[in-house]
């Protein structure tokens, strides 16, 4: 365990531990899990403290709950080098890096107003193609437009573009 770290926030004994986030993105990390704090489960954030690896990070701790599949690809668009550990018993039990799928399906909203993905009644999901990883940048795969990183957090916490 990382020393600053430890001065914040004591161990979980069950739930998650979503490790070397950005720093300064904990809070879409919880934003995006639909995590509002009113859902009553214990939960830390840890922000700006030292990391080997990435100089500063954040950490997010949620005691009770665990993550989907699709959470993990969730993550990894704004948080792709978060490492996410399962706690049981007060031990780390799986340790998973998350991954950004080459598609992603459904989590972001197409910039352009006519595109198929946004008519209102067509029940098709976005669907965005990986150009480059850093910085992210993505293309719609039904009108071929362009997003960035930036629009892509935007897109996270706003619920649109
Ligand atoms: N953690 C926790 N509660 C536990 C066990 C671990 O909150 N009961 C947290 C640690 O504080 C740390 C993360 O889960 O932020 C990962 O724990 P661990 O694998 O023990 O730490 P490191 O070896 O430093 O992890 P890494 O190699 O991924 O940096
Ligand atoms: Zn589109």
């Amino acid at each position: 365990m990382e020393k600053n770290e430890g001065l914040l926030v004591r161990r979980i004994r069950e739930g998650v531990v979503i490790d070397h986030i950005p720093a300064g993105r904990a809070l879409y990390v919880l934003k995006l899990l639909g995590i509002t704090g009113r859902e009553g489960y214990r939960i830390a954030l840890v922000m700006n403290v030292e990391s080997r690896k990435l100089g500063k990070k954040d950490i997010v701790k949620i005691e009770g709950r665990f993550l989907k599949p699709e959470e993990y690809n969730k993550i990894a668009l704004i948080a792709p080098t978060a490492t996410v550990n399962i706690v049981k018993d007060y031990h780390v039990v799986k340790k998973d890096k998350v991954v950004l799928p080459e598609v992603i399906e459904g989590i972001i909203v197409c910039p352009n107003p006519t595109c198929i993905s946004r008519k209102p009644g067509e029940p098709i999901a976005s669907k965005f193609k990986r150009l480059s990883d850093k910085p992210l940048r993505l293309q719609c795969m039904y009108c071929g437009a362009i997003v960035e990183e930036e629009d892509i957090l935007k897109s996270i916490v706003e619920g649109s573009l």
